[in-house]
């Protein structure tokens, strides 16, 4: 009998899976420790949406800092917020330290994918994703690299995202019953190292004969994508305030409310950006403000320019924040947009 996609994948992968750290080798059994599934859930939670390069530094630190769920539960919720700077998208980060609290309570992650997606923060590729690597359950795990494998295996032409039924149906079909974990991330890595979004490298694939698109010649243009929404452009200003001279210089911070946009984490302050989409309001800078330039970030939804303007006499802030050293900025934990501005001030001293 014929080759099974399955059999070909792991095949593939006993040879040329990669080596991450937060990974067994394939073919390993798994281990009976709880920090185990703890590390396959901060992983996966950092590689949503985030790049594997980005996330290695992120994860040593994390998994050195909190070697477990009880003691992540235990941690400040600012202190996660801070530690999680510059890898973006900041609920992740939230949800993450009610997640741990939650399962520090239960004792434990639960191991199914219908339990583990009732925890804050876990969706359907997430809880997959986790019962599949962390205990071997079977379960479809489609994340974006494992939808353009199978887009093309199967040659699926309707555009996304209506094609994700269809694609669906397909993972799930070729889903062995055993090696749950080495399958899923077998994809993955066949999906980010060989049928890449551009000039996908069939020639060392190993489904190659089993594949649609390459027969057909439409493996690049597969998934179709839905046509690109314009993002909003926002604008607003950054306050940058300072009291003290030399090395007791410090810069007044706050820490931004609620859950919306970079809720939680420390920044400077600013007029309100973040409730505004045209920028018709004039920032309040008068002649005391000097405005040193712009820093501009894309988030997902929109892209932000944010002017930054610098207070030339003493002022006293008024509401919460915390004066910080300007010496150890760094530590503030700062997402990526502030420290931009952050540097830019720092830049004209
Ligand atoms: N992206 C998401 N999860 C991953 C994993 N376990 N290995 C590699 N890339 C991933
Ligand atoms: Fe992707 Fe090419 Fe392999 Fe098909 S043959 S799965 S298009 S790399």
């Amino acid at each position: 009998m014929a080759a099974t996609v399955s059999e070909l994948l792991l095949h593939w992968y006993d040879q040329h899976a990669r080596d991450l750290p937060w990974r067994l080798p394939p073919a390993a059994p798994l281990p009976d420790d709880p920090s185990w599934p703890y590390r396959v859930w901060l992983s996966e939670v950092m590689l949503q949406q985030t790049t594997v390069a980005a996330v290695k530094p992120y994860f040593a630190k994390f998994v050195e800092t909190w070697p477990n769920v009880k003691a992540l539960a235990a941690a400040d919720e600012a202190e996660i917020m801070s530690a999680w700077a510059g890898l973006g998208y900041y609920s992740r980060a939230r949800n993450l330290a009610k997640a741990a609290r939650e399962v520090a309570a239960m004792g434990g992650f639960p191991r199914t994918e219908a339990e583990l997606r009732k925890l804050p923060g876990l969706g359907a590729y997430t809880a997959a994703a986790i019962a599949a690597i962390a205990f071997g359950e079977r379960a479809v795990v489609v994340d974006a690299n494992v939808e353009r494998v199978v887009a093309r295996l199967f040659a699926i032409e309707e555009p996304l995202p209506g094609a994700r039924k269809a694609i669906r149906e397909r993972a799930d079909a070729i889903t062995p019953e055993s090696r749950a974990g080495d399958f899923a991330q077998a994809m993955m890595d066949l999906g980010s190292q060989i049928c890449t979004t551009r000039a996908p490298k069939c020639l060392l694939c190993p489904l190659a004969e089993q594949c649609a698109a390459k027969a057909k010649g439409n493996a690049e243009d597969l998934p179709v994508k839905p046509p690109k929404k314009v993002k909003p452009e926002r604008v607003g200003t950054a306050y940058w305030i300072e009291r003290g001279e030399e090395s007791a210089r410090e810069v007044w911070l706050v820490t931004r409310q609620g859950t919306g946009m970079l809720g939680g984490m420390r920044a400077l302050p600013d007029d309100g950006w973040s409730a505004r989409e045209d920028g018709s309001g004039e920032p309040p800078i008068d002649g005391e403000w000097e405005l040193l330039g712009a820093v501009s970030h894309a988030f997902t939804h929109a892209s932000l320019t944010l002017s930054v303007a610098r207070y030339a006499g003493e002022l006293l802030p008024s509401g919460e924040g915390e004066w910080w050293p300007v010496e150890q900025l760094d530590d503030a934990g700062l997402p990526t947009l502030f420290a931009k501005a952050a540097r830019l001030a720092l830049a004209q001293d």
